[in-house]
């Protein structure tokens, strides 16, 4: 069902000693589904955040060549220190740097000014290490897009009020499909902050902010069958009125499992909605729920020259942006993503 990627001719000899180099090396090369279609069709393995960390951690390959962002890397390193992991480009995701040690340290210092003393904290997997530790020292998890349900439910039994970070949607989301209150830190009266189930952190992902409520009015006028499909990175007036809302792997599988004569809109990054599938009889019935290009700048980085460079740069010796982290921040990002890990359905 999938469409056949496209790879330039010139591209050819850069790609074989890219595969030599991946062989002699014994790398296992991962990437995200929103790198560009050159990388992708190298990878030996392409996933959500969740699905890379375990896979890559999991794997018996000594290297791992991460063709991502930064905190996707870090995740890997976290979970299996032993591995090395190299990434031809280490972009920080946007959402991830609007957080770090000091803002969440700021974040709970307002919260106790408003009497809020005894959250549970979350943090979306979006976020860098140093901020897990945070998080795990205080007795809370990570969760991602996909496992962000089951997490939520483990959270509400703790009996305390939720801190989510830094995605200010999701953690609306979450809590709007579970009928809970939520407000944002900052711009939520202290009132407010007290009476909210869930208190989210004021981050947002500058991509899915893109995508509005005109954009689905626009679609079903245009179309009247139409499915529109979205990441829970989306504003909750989108998610409200989407068919679907899920993790990108969980939004491949639905759109792929449509028959093809199904038009759909996709609320995500670009390059995985451009390759989601084929036309019907040369019509075209995926689109992307945008107006203008929802394109990830710091996904979009990583070339397949930045991979050879990466790659060449390894075996002289000499590692470019290998991710190393401090023993304490690894061994509390850990807990964080352990205590993920145990309650994700494989
Ligand atoms: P997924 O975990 O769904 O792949 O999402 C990661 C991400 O950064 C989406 O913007
Ligand atoms: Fe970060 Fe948004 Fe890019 Fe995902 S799409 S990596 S959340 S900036």
């Amino acid at each position: 069902m999938t469409k056949p990627i496209q790879t330039a001719p010139d591209s050819k000899n850069l790609t074989k000693e890219i595969k030599n180099l991946l062989k002699n090396l014994e790398a296992l090369l991962v990437a995200h589904f929103y790198q560009k279609d050159e990388v992708v069709n190298l990878a030996h393995f392409c996933g959500d955040s969740l699905e890379l960390s375990r896979v890559a951690s999991m794997s018996e390959k000594p290297l791992i060549v991460f063709c991502g962002v930064a905190f996707m890397g870090q995740s890997v390193k976290v979970l299996a220190p032993q591995k090395r992991v190299i990434m031809p480009k280490m972009s920080c995701c946007s959402m991830a740097r609007m957080i770090d040690c000091d803002y969440f340290d700021k974040s709970i210092e307002l919260l106790k000014s408003y009497d809020v003393e005894n959250v549970f904290p979350i943090t979306y997997i979006n976020s860098n290490a140093d901020v897990k530790a945070k998080v795990a020292k205080m007795g809370g998890l990570v969760c991602t897009s996909a496992n962000a349900k089951n997490i939520f439910d483990f959270a509400k039994k703790q009996g305390k009020q939720i801190f989510f970070l830094p995605d200010r949607c999701l953690g609306q989301n979450l809590a709007m499909m579970d009928n809970k209150s939520s407000c944002v830190l900052g711009s939520a009266s202290a009132e407010e902050v007290r009476k909210s189930d869930v208190i989210c952190y004021d981050g947002f992902c500058s991509v899915h902010q893109l995508f509005s409520v005109s954009d689905i009015e626009f679609y079903r006028q245009k179309f009247e069958d139409i499915k529109i499909v979205v990441h829970p990175e989306c504003d909750p007036s989108v998610v409200k009125l989407a068919d679907f809302v899920g993790s990108t792997s969980q939004i491949i599988k639905y759109v792929q499992n449509l028959p093809l004569e199904q038009r759909v809109a996709v609320g995500t990054e670009f390059n995985l909605v451009n390759r989601l599938r084929p036309k019907f009889n040369g019509i075209n019935t995926t689109f992307v729920l945008s107006s203008s290009k929802p394109e990830c700048p710091t996904m979009n980085e990583t070339s397949l020259q930045d991979l050879l460079d990466c790659l060449r740069a390894y075996e002289d010796g000499m590692p470019i942006n290998e991710v190393e982290l401090d023993s304490d921040t690894q061994k509390w990002a850990k807990i964080a993503l352990d205590r993920m890990l145990e309650l994700s359905i494989p």
